[in-house]
């Protein structure tokens, strides 16, 4: 793009963002995406090449190196990079591949798509309870339920913070069980100084709208072993063996796939915010240790909520800050949370709540034992989020949450 394109287009973006008038004082996001960003796209648009090419081949490659995986695949979605994982487990191809019906374990404060694809692929769940403090899974039930009949683990790590997941690597790997890493909700998050996502088979990451980054929609998927990866480029292409280091170059359907595809826009914009992703999680975290402050700090504060713990030896990485109300103000819960939503500070559930009341999972019978999840149940019932932004708060907008989050006691 020209100089004088660039301010041309960059004139249009300043006129359309005066104009969005935002409707939300503390939305969950803001300024999702820089003017570099933007014309990052546009280039691609320009370039008539919309379909994943060059661009998507350099953010997997750099996604990669960042990551610490030798493979790093770009999806649509993360709900895809779920898919795809799921689906890798059982497909003849893979070396030890699952036979229909196998058990795997997933924590039951999850996301629809952290558990669907894999009973789409013929898996059956168990479900397991996690913990109120950290929201994630709770190990000494985890072990409980793991028996000879698990094949598969689906490791959830929430809101930025982690499972313990060195301990379920170990697990998983003496006893031979797959392990999938739902990372879309922890992108850049370590522990142990190792980048969340690389502990096991496959680790998954999203790219969506509110997350740690965005590429509009967009996801990747990274593993180790280059079979692997070749099991996973060819399901995201129809399962055609096109530009596969293999033998066969006619374009054969060497396998069962899917389209799942990310666009060359998605990609462009994508690689153009990961540059920024490391700066966008130090403030975050500053972010949200000055929310925590001055909610703590406060005259107003009467214990009204408590935060969540981080899992031992991880390095965090938000998007948001969840939220326990304290319980003596739960019966004010509803009331808040509509509240802060007339006052433009947005909110939401943490994750999917507790699964297992999901009517999708009354649906298929997957809790016929009538199971008791009651530490998932009280994140649900206690629980909300809201954003944290990638840009230093300001004093304006501390003293704006402070004088609505903590008049809970007085609604
Ligand atoms: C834990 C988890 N897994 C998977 C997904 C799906 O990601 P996407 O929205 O990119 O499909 C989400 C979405 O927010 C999520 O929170």
């Amino acid at each position: 793009m020209n100089y004088k394109d660039k301010k041309f287009l960059e004139s249009i973006i300043n006129r359309n963002s005066k104009k969005n008038i935002r409707k939300n004082i503390y939305p969950l996001i803001e300024k999702a995406f820089s003017k570099t960003d933007i014309c990052k796209g546009i280039e691609v648009l320009l370039s008539e090449q919309l379909t994943m090419s060059e661009i998507t081949k350099e953010f997997e490659y750099e996604f990669a190196r960042y990551i610490g995986a030798n493979y790093a695949l770009m999806v649509n979605s993360g709900s895809s990079a779920n898919l795809l994982a799921s689906f890798a487990l059982v497909n003849p191809r893979k070396k030890n591949f699952l036979k229909r019906d196998s058990e795997f374990l997933i924590p039951v404060l999850c996301w629809s798509t952290s558990l669907w694809p894999l009973v789409q692929a013929g898996l059956k769940p168990k479900f397991v309870d996690v913990n109120v403090d950290d929201f994630n899974m709770d190990m000494d039930q985890f072990k409980k339920k793991l028996t000879s009949k698990t094949k598969a683990i689906m490791a959830v790590h929430v809101l930025g913070n982690s499972t313990r997941i060195e301990e379920v690597a170990k697990i998983a790997k003496s006893k031979n069980i797959f392990l999938i890493e739902d990372t879309c909700e922890s992108l850049g998050a370590k522990y142990n100084n190792k980048y969340l996502g690389t502990f096991g088979d496959f680790g998954t990451y999203s790219f969506y709208y509110s997350h740690q980054m965005t590429s509009g929609e967009g996801g990747m998927i990274v593993c180790n072993s280059r079979k692997d990866y070749e099991l996973i480029y060819s399901m995201r292409s129809h399962g055609w063996s096109r530009r596969l280091k293999i033998k066969d170059t006619s374009f054969s359907f060497i396998n069962s796939g899917f389209n799942l595809r990310p666009l060359e826009i998605s990609a462009s914009i994508g690689l153009s915010q990961f540059k920024r992703l490391n700066s966008m999680i130090n403030s975050r975290i500053k972010n949200r240790e000055k929310i925590i402050k001055k909610l703590t700090n406060s005259v107003l504060w009467k214990n009204q909520f408590s935060f969540l713990k981080i899992t031992q030896n991880v390095k965090p990485s938000y998007f948001g800050l969840p939220i326990l109300i304290n319980k003596k103000f739960l019966k004010k819960k509803k009331k808040f949370l509509k509240f802060l939503e007339k006052k433009g500070i947005e909110t939401r559930r943490v994750i999917g709540g507790n699964f297992i009341k999901q009517p999708s999972v009354q649906l298929y019978n997957l809790n016929s034992k009538k199971e008791k999840f009651p530490e998932a149940q009280e994140i649900d019932d206690r629980g909300f989020f809201i954003g944290l932004h990638a840009e230093p708060i300001t004093n304006r907008t501390l003293n704006y949450l402070e004088e609505n989050l903590l008049r809970i006691d007085k609604l």
